[in-house]
């Protein structure tokens, strides 16, 4: 997988060689770092992926009603359905009024990033979701756009993307998360880098925040961080939560 996947930048780079490449990495000018971690990453994501999370964060979100800002963080969003769903949801849970949420998009991919900014999928896309879901959030394109839906402005609205690398020393965020979405990616990670992870979500949590973790995941590890609530939905314990509560800025 490595192999084909850096083949292509050698292509792109018209390196002759890996040992090229990798000087090229090492020695460059330093822009094709960028390009090389792009190339690696895997990026399978769906509108509504593992359905069962989005009930529950409408549950979570309807108990918040009348919090002036909900802020929630989608850590690896990739090419931006798993946030924009997030955004459906909201919407649906304000019962077509404004929607207080505002969702952090983050992935370390720019290439994905650019995608999901672009907000625009094949129809195959939304094929299998309900057709009420996709009249009320999504245009059809025409003319060039034959083929591709958009996501409607006010789901865009509600999220803004960024990139960050999960790994990085320091994230420039600041606490007062009330969920965050952390689906698919940890499986790339060893057990430690894992537990590091979630005793750094935990403080961006306030009281009561959710972490939604993917299907294959299971971080019962954590226990003194946080606590099974049910399938794959994480909630922060009270004493490793943000303490200030929630404080706008993120999104
Ligand atoms: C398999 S996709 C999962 C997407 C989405 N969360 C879902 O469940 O449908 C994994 C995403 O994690 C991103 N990723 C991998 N390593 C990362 C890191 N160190 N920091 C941030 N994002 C990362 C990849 O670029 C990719 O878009």
């Amino acid at each position: 997988m490595v192999y084909s996947r850096l083949a292509r930048r050698l292509r792109a780079t018209g390196k002759q060689s890996f040992a090229d490449y990798l000087d090229e990495l090492e020695n460059g000018s330093g822009e094709e770092w960028q390009d090389f971690i792009n190339a690696l990453t895997t990026n399978l994501t769906s509108f509504y992926r593992e359905a069962h999370h989005f009930p529950v964060l409408a549950d979570h979100l309807r108990k918040l009603r009348g919090q002036p800002r909900i802020n929630i963080w989608c850590c690896a969003a990739s090419t931006g359905e798993e946030p924009y769903s997030i955004a459906m949801t909201a919407l649906e849970a304000a019962g077509g009024g404004n929607s207080p949420v505002r969702i952090l998009a983050t992935d370390i991919d720019t290439k994905v990033l650019d995608a999901a900014r672009a907000a625009s999928y094949p129809e195959e896309s939304v094929s299998k979701l309900e057709t009420d879901i996709v009249r009320k959030h999504f245009l059809r394109g025409n003319g060039a756009n034959t083929g591709f839906v958009r996501v409607r402005p006010e789901v865009a609205g509600l999220v803004t993307f960024r990139p960050l690398n999960l790994l990085s020393p320091t994230w420039p965020l600041r606490a007062g998360f009330d969920v965050i979405f952390c689906r698919n990616v940890m499986i790339y990670f060893d057990k430690l880098t894992q537990l590091a992870l979630l005793r750094r979500f935990a403080p961006l949590l306030n009281p009561g925040g959710l972490l939604f973790v993917g299907h294959s995941e299971n971080f019962s590890q954590a226990r003194d961080v946080f606590t099974l609530l049910g399938k794959t939905v994480y909630e922060v314990v009270p004493e490793a939560a943000c303490k200030q509560g929630a404080r706008p800025g993120n999104a």
